[in-house]
């Protein structure tokens, strides 16, 4: 008995069950061999079985420090989801004068780039793509001549979601007009947006910018 109290005093103590079975106590020995170095070792003293936990410190120390990586795992992964969510670009087509028309629609690769946050815009291809399921905000606007017809559509994927377009006046002079549209869209990861220019038709851009695609992420879902 003598013996159990020093052990109280020295290591933190956990008395097992007074009365327990030989198999039982058999099955303990058993359990507790299984791992030299397992951190609870349990001894019989007559009637009574004994377990101690050796080692807390370690245990402590190596949760402790598990504890901190799982911290610092979580606290990354709330970085990424944050950095995940900051996407919004604006695009110009750039100081390039006319361009069109085409006898097929052609892809607009607007080369001024004054955001990009998430890198979702491609500057080679003109097309963004939606790096998370969610709802997105688009706008395009397109600048020319009232004489000429202009005609700019937006995709997503290979559908189109709305158009800017304009019939040409021959009657009222040669005026310049900027025209602009958007559209709200819900994109699955990978979908993709850009805009075309309609066969036949002009648009233009100089250094005022006249000519742009803007879109951003809301909120994913
Ligand atoms: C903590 O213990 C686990 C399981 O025994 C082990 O895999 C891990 O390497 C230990 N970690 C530290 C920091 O000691
Ligand atoms: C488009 O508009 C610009 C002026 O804003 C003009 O210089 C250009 O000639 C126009 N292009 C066409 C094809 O009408
Ligand atoms: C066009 O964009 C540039 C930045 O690329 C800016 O410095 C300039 O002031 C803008 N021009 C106009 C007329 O807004």
């Amino acid at each position: 008995m003598s013996c159990s109290i020093l052990y109280l005093l020295l290591f933190l103590l956990f008395s097992c069950n007074c009365s327990k079975t030989d198999a039982q106590k058999e099955e303990n020995t058993a359990l507790t061999d299984r791992s030299e170095s397992s951190p609870v070792q349990c001894s019989v003293d007559g009637n009574q079985q004994f377990c101690l936990i050796t080692g807390l410190y370690p245990l402590l120390a190596n949760l402790s420090s598990t504890l901190q990586s799982l911290k610092a795992s979580m606290d990354q992964e709330q970085l990424r989801k944050k950095e995940e969510h900051k996407i919004a670009f604006a695009v110009g087509l750039g100081n390039r004068g006319d361009f069109g028309p085409f006898n097929t629609d052609v892809a607009l690769v607007y080369e001024k780039v004054f955001v990009n946050a998430g890198s979702c815009y491609n500057t080679g291809t003109g097309i963004f793509t939606a790096p998370v399921k969610g709802v997105y905000f688009f706008s395009i606007s397109g600048h020319n001549q009232t004489t000429r017809p202009m005609g700019l559509r937006l995709f997503k994927n290979g559908e189109q979601m709305t158009i800017l377009y304009n019939y040409a006046l021959t009657d009222a002079g040669v005026r310049y007009e900027t025209l602009s549209n958007s559209a709200t869209l819900k994109l699955e990861i990978g979908d993709q947006v850009f805009v075309r220019l309609l066969a036949n038709t002009w648009v233009f851009d100089n250094s005022d910018n006249l000519t742009l695609f803007t879109g951003h992420l809301i909120f994913a879902i």
